[in-house]
């Protein structure tokens, strides 16, 4: 299955599940348009720019960025990019969910489950392309070169929010705010559960099939 794609998905998980890794990976196999909040609030914040300043303390220490600073970067993106967009950490709660149905419809909401000790694991060896943002696993998907990025050669790091009391914060907010958003979407009937225990390239699998009655 390829080709472009038209419908607007959501993919919902907790931090560490594969939202990035299986985005950047369905966005190109299926013509969607990847967007990231996590990666935009990170680009600003380096940059430094007004958004950059506002959202660093939240990001650093693993709580939400106040709704409207994150509706509005998204209203900018998605008005940019019509239909056919994958979104990745967007929505966190029941107030951006809402938001979200004012700009756009959402064709499909993919929820990727996975226990909590996998994802501590998974975020203490994750490392990350300083140039290209490409994203690798210690344990998974080590790259070729220690330290390098294979697709670039840039210098892999460690994001500022992947230490274990940050991780630990993540998770308890996405226990309260972003979990209740699976029951909001299930009522709509547009949620997907995809186990997201596996390898990379399984949980891919699992969630390309499921998209098939889509296209
Ligand atoms: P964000 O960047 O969205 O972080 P997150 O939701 O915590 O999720 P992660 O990016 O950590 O994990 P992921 O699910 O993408 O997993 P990945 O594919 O990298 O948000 C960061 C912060 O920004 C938030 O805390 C908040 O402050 C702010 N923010 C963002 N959006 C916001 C919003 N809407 N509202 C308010 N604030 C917002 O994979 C993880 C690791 O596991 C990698 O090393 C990968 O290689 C590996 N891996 C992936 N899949 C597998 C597999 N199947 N098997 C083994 N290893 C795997
Ligand atoms: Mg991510």
């Amino acid at each position: 299955m390829s080709g472009d794609m038209d419908a607007n998905i959501v993919l919902l998980g907790p931090p560490g599940s594969g939202k990035g890794t299986q985005a950047s990976r369905l966005s190109k196999t299926l013509g969607l348009t990847h967007i990231s909040t996590g990666d935009l609030l990170r680009e600003a914040i380096g940059l430094g720019t007004p958004l950059g300043i506002k959202a660093k303390e939240y990001v650093e220490s693993g709580r939400l960025v106040p709704d409207e600073l994150v509706v509005e970067l998204i209203k900018e993106k998605v008005g940019g990019a019509g239909d056919g967009v994958l979104l990745d950490g967007f929505p966190r709660n029941l107030e951006q969910a809402r938001m979200l149905e004012e700009i756009v419809k959402i064709d499909a909401v993919i929820n990727i489950d996975i226990e909590e000790g996998e994802l501590v694991r998974r975020l203490t060896q994750r490392r990350t392309c300083k140039s290209c943002k490409a994203v690798y696993n210690l344990d998974s998907n080590p790259p070729v070169m220690n330290g390098k990025c294979d697709r670039c050669g840039g210098d892999l790091i460690q994001r500022s929010d992947d230490t274990e009391q940050v991780v630990k914060e993540r998770l308890k907010v996405y226990r309260e705010s972003t979990l209740p958003l699976t029951e909001h979407y299930q009522r709509k009937k547009i949620l997907i559960d995809i186990d997201g225990k596996g390898t990379i390239e399984e949980v891919y699998q699992r969630t390309m099939r499921s998209l098939e009655p889509l296209r």
